[in-house]
Formats: structure tokens, sequence, C-alpha cells
């Protein structure tokens, strides 16, 4: 047995559970890996940085709240439920105008805030 809900023995991993451990907007929690990639849960609130992602797609799958990817050239609106990939190298800026519980599907060493660094750059984090 395990003391964390988040992290079973048995390897299953619960969303509910990992994002209760996660208290603070714009920081990645790595939930699993699965071959190269990432499976992160985060939680959005406010106006992230405009940046891109040079060498991969970015993955959103909304759980709950609102949110806006802000793009050039429109805004995607994303509700519960709703999968959205950000093409590599297209300029976005999420926008959650109240909290969203969201999980990242990327390549392992995919940065937030890609290229364009600064102070909302955060290492991945892991739930432990
Ligand atoms: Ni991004």
């Amino acid at each position: 047995m395990t003391d964390s809900p988040a992290r079973h023995d048995d390897g299953v991993r619960n969303l509910d559970a990992a994002l209760a451990a996660v208290d603070q907007p714009w920081q990645p929690h790595r939930l699993v890996s699965v071959n190269d990639y990432d499976v992160k849960v985060v939680k959005l609130l406010g106006e992230f940085v405009w940046h891109s992602h040079p060498e991969t797609d970015e993955l959103f799958l909304v759980l709950d709240g609102e949110l806006t990817i802000q793009l050039r050239d429109r805004d995607v609106v994303l509700g519960p439920g709703d999968v959205y990939v950000v093409p590599r190298g297209v300029e976005h800026c999420p926008r959650a105008d109240g909290e969203v519980r969201a999980v990242l599907v990327e390549p392992q060493g995919t940065v937030n805030t890609g290229d364009a660094g600064g102070h909302r750059t955060s290492a991945l984090r892991e739930l432990d």
C-alpha cells in the first residue's frame, strides 16, 4: 500500500487524485510516461505567455472549466472533454478566466514555455 492516492503500487494512476496534489497553476506534473511521451496534469488560471514549441505538437485535454487557446489568427475555446493539438511551431497563449484542470501530452523534455522562456517556465514536477 502507498500513502499517496495519486501513485498506487499497482501502477494505476488517478486524474482526480493527481490534480488534488497540484496546488499552483501552470506547473505541470507527470502522471505517467508512455514510450517517449509524458502525460501531465496541470491546473491553469489566468493568462500564460505567448510561445511555440519548434520541435513538437502539444496536446491539450480539458477536464474541467473553459480554456481559451489564443492563436495569432483565432481563439480555440475548449470545454470539458475537448481535445486540441497545437501544431509544432504555432504560437499560442493559453488563457483561463476560471480554474481549468487539464491533461497535456507531449514528448519528454518539452518545456512549458517553449521558445519563450521567462519566469513562467516550470520544470516538470513529480507527484511524489
Ligand atoms: Ni505550449
